[in-house]
């Protein structure tokens, strides 16, 4: 049972598909006071646990800690932190009562979450109008079902989108792709997609490619597809301003870009230099964009992902010029320690800074609306200019897409990858938390940097983060320019990636079917333990294991130099390790449990009576023999 209910005038977000009819709101069930920011508080049992907010950092349970809806873009997914690339507005509340609450507001929101005060929820909007959604129901993943029938039915990619995917910061040249093609192939490593970072454009402006580097840009994309593999390039949000440069030429003179307080353009500095926004809240301007998707679509891309759209903001040109009168005043001055940090504040605060977010505009329906009001947002409507246009002009399930930053709605359209992390092992179990957070808010295409992000990877590293990989429907292994290379082919024991690889096409109908089942029926993919074993205090605090699908259960292992883990089986279940062919099976009683798993193992529990089906091992989708599946038994 989903009641509504609405303060004021909410800005239209299109996150809600099926909207029930507004309730009075002092008939609102949760403490709510309406003043110029909405607040609201209600507090919590000792026992109870709290879930959702999708892609943040921390735990599977959120309480202890105070986050924030504002989509950020934040490299360091360290524990300090309150917000990171999505603002995924809806959590379960989970103890004697249950109950769910979606708040559709596109500002920024502070979720205290028993950080203040240890049995108090404290919800606090930046503004006042909204619109509230109380959902009641009997268990957790019914009140996540029923949330997930108002917001709509998630993106279903194409199915080539579950094979195995390399990206690198810095693959620029021709050469680079067909290495890293030629090595996987050599190396018996199967691949699907490599992309192509921003590396690949003229001077980093989007829906170019570098002639130099790609003279003959459709035929390198067909004769990488004649060996199965898809080129996948980035879009950021930010329009290079140069003038000659047709697709800002085109912006500017139609008014597409976000304008300041004067109703200037606002410039702003990213990877091309100086940026025009597009204004992705205005439709014209929304439309306008993703038909720019065509000029690469023609040359035979199939696939894209879209980055910087929270928008991330390296300085804005009226903010880098206070900065350098800040530094102009010390520069014959001693500098003191309280003008040390004024410097550097200075310096490091022209980037992602809340004042520059506040000063510029869109245009939604011929309403001027500050961008703050509407930060969470952005992003989400930057995916769907081109989810729109591709679904206009191709159908559905044929484009690959997915977006950094992102708002409950983009599920519908796209995909989301977790952003920049680290190769640090506490990565991969931060990766394993947010998994059924996000599956929470509808959000089924995802995944992480495999291997990590930033910093130098190992081979442990990568192959038991793999081993998690294997799972999740985006499996891509991506890093950062300078980094320590890591393509799998890069390490001693390429075998063993050979083998895990493996695992993930023997898994790929599986995997497939219960990625389609989840966004038919409104279900996650991915659960905590304390959504199928309520009644079970041990598995409701497991926070390093998940329900995979109504057949598993994954628990992978995520501490260097360890053979082995506890898991806790909150049932009976049949342990399964998969390496290339082979499949070695256990059965294990309910209970704590050594396992152990070689760094070419996949570890996997069964449920008694179930089955999940295995196809033969293979080198890409299009080879994937998805008829003659072997069966494995719980
Ligand atoms: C951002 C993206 C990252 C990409 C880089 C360069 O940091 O998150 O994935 O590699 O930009 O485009």
């Amino acid at each position: 049972m989903i009641n509504k209910y609405t303060i004021g005038s909410p800005i239209n977000t299109d996150a809600v598909v099926e909207s029930p009819e507004s309730q009075p709101i002092d008939s609102f069930p949760l403490k709510i006071s309406v003043a110029e920011q909405t607040v609201i508080r209600f507090n919590l049992g000792n026992s109870d646990a709290v879930y959702g907010l999708g892609e943040s950092p921390r735990g599977i349970n959120k309480r202890g800690w105070i986050y924030e809806s504002w989509c950020t873009d934040e490299t360091n997914h360290t524990e300090d932190k309150r917000a990171l690339y999505g603002a995924h507005n809806f959590i379960v509340i989970s103890g004697k009562e249950k109950f769910g609450l979606f708040i559709d507001y596109p500002g920024k929101i502070e979720w205290d979450i028993g950080y203040s005060k240890s049995n108090e929820v404290r919800i606090t909007l930046s503004g006042s109008d909204a619109d509230f959604y109380y959902i009641n129901g009997s268990t957790e993943r019914d009140i996540t079902a029923q949330f997930r029938r108002i917001i709509g039915k998630s993106y279903i990619p194409p199915f080539w989108a579950f094979g195995y995917q390399q990206s690198c910061w810095g693959y620029a040249k021709q050469e680079d792709f067909f290495g890293v093609r030629d090595n996987h192939r050599k190396n018996n490593l199967p691949l699907d997609c490599i992309y192509m970072d921003i590396d690949y454009m003229d001077s980093f402006k989007d829906f170019s490619v570098n002639k130099e580097l790609f003279p003959d840009f459709r035929t390198f994309v067909s004769d990488m597809k004649s060996h199965n593999i898809h080129l996948i390039p980035i879009i950021d949000a930010g329009v290079k301003n140069q003038k000659g440069y047709s697709v800002y030429d085109e912006g500017h003179e139609k008014g597409y870009f976000c304008t300041d307080e004067n109703g200037d353009e606002f410039e702003c500095g990213v990877w091309p230099g100086i940026v025009g926004l597009p204004d992705f809240l205005n439709k014209d301007a929304r439309e306008w964009f993703g038909a720019q998707y065509k000029t690469l679509t023609d040359m035979g891309i199939d696939g894209f992902w879209n980055d910087m759209n929270e928008p991330a903001l390296f300085y804005s040109v009226k903010g880098l010029e206070k900065a350098n009168k800040k530094l102009d005043e010390l520069r014959s001055k001693e500098v003191d320690i309280w003008s040390f940090f004024g410097m550097k504040d200075a310096v490091l605060g022209v980037q992602n800074s809340n004042d520059d977010y506040a000063s510029f505009y869109h245009n939604i329906d011929g309403r001027r609306v500050c961008h703050k009001d509407v930060h969470n947002i952005y992003g989400t409507f930057m995916t769907r200019a081109a989810s729109d246009f591709f679904e206009k002009e191709f159908g559905r399930e044929q484009k690959l897409i997915f977006s950094r930053a992102s708002y409950i709605g983009a599920h519908r359209g796209s995909g989301i990858w977790f952003g920049d992390n680290f190769s640090w092992w506490s990565h991969i179990l931060l990766n394993l938390k947010m998994l059924p957070s996000v599956n929470m808010c509808g959000f089924l295409y995802c995944g992480a940097d495999l291997g990590g992000f930033n910093n130098n990877c190992t081979e442990d590293l990568l192959l038991r983060w793999l081993a998690l990989g294997v799972f999740t429907p985006l499996m891509r292994n991506h890093r950062a320019l300078g980094t320590r290379a890591q393509e799998a082919y890069q390490f001693e024991h390429t075998e063993w990636f050979a083998d895990v690889l493996a695992v993930r096409y023997r898994l790929i109908p599986y995997l497939y079917e219960t990625f389609r089942r989840c966004s038919d029926e409104y279900d996650m993919m991915f659960r905590p333990l304390a959504f199928d074993y309520p009644d079970d205090p041990l598995a409701c605090e497991v926070e390093d294991q998940l329900m995979l699908g109504d057949e598993c259960m994954i628990a992978p292992l995520y501490e260097q130099n360890k053979n082995g883990r506890y898991v806790y089986l909150p049932e009976d279940m049949t342990l399964v390790k998969l390496s290339g062919e082979k499949v070695e099976a256990q059965s294990l009683e309910k209970g704590l449990h050594y396992i152990t798993a070689a760094l070419n193992e996949v570890p996997l529990f069964i449920r008694k009576g179930k089955s999940v089906p295995l196809a033969k091992p293979a080198l890409n989708t299009a080879e994937l023999d998805t008829e003659n599946l072997t069966y494995l038994k719980g």
